[in-house]
């Protein structure tokens, strides 16, 4: 008989995806300056980034999701693994639940596919789609950061490489905030999700960021940490 207490799964429309555990890997890279931080993630879903979050020691956890059955499905998840008292999940847009607090590290995975509002089977209208450039959610994200994050705070997210880097650096830098790359995979882009790409995007960048064989697509993803210029000076 197993010893495994049954947990229930969150619905399937929240399922974690390659980006969810090519994050959950970048936050194993640096386990230390997570111990007893205050961890907040935008766009928490089925929690489970909060969980590995709670598993690697951080003191708190705070999720954001727009979707009521992420904040029920992350609270379940949190409420079962035990780590209920030290956690809540909000229900709201962006950073309007957790006006005027600071975080020791924010994590994120957002809607940023570059296409307009799309029903995608399986999924939630909102779980993937980021506007045409894919940076609808991403470049409020960005300029929100600087005031959410406590001193020596960093912040971890995935970042396809079709919507810029670059573009991303632009938005930081007026904040005194650098990004710097952590790790790099490929992700595959099923065909219908392909279909619905902006065209534009998808003619700059494939050869460059998107790379297509035949009937299958795979595009580079990036996992990239942002911290304050001068972090070095305060980071644990
Ligand atoms: C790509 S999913 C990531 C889910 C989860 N973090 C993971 O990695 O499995 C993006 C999440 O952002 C949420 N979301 C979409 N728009 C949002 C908004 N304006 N504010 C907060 N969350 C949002 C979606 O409901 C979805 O759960």
């Amino acid at each position: 008989m197993s010893v495994l207490r049954e947990i229930p799964v969150a619905p399937s429309a929240l399922r974690p995806s390659e980006y969810t555990a090519a994050l959950i890997h970048a936050l194993h890279l640096d386990m230390e300056s997570i111990r007893n931080a205050h961890a907040l993630e935008m766009g928490s879903g089925s929690g489970v980034v909060l969980a590995a979050l709670a598993h690697l020691g951080a003191a708190s956890l705070c999720g954001i999701d727009v979707e009521h059955d992420a904040v029920a499905a992350g609270t379940l998840l949190l409420q079962d693994l035990g780590h209920g008292p030290r956690s809540q999940i909000h229900r709201g847009d962006m950073w309007q639940p957790v006006a005027g607090r600071r975080f020791d590290l924010i994590a994120a995975n957002l809607p940023h596919f570059a296409m307009e509002d799309h029903e995608i089977p399986g999924r939630h209208t909102t779980w993937s789609a980021g506007g045409p450039d894919g940076r609808r959610l991403l470049d409020p994200f960005l300029s929100g950061l600087r005031d959410h994050l406590a001193e020596g705070g960093r912040a971890v997210l995935t970042h396809n490489g079709f919507v810029g880097l670059d573009a991303s650096r632009d938005v930081l830098v007026s904040h005194g905030l650098t990004l710097r790359v952590v790790k790099s995979v490929m992700v595959s882009i099923d065909q219908d999700k392909l279909a619905l790409m902006t065209p534009s995007v998808l003619r700059e960048e494939e050869g460059k960021s998107i790379h297509r064989y035949g009937p299958y697509a795979f595009a580079e993803m990036h996992v990239v940490e942002i911290a304050a210029e001068d972090r070095g000076s305060h980071a644990r």
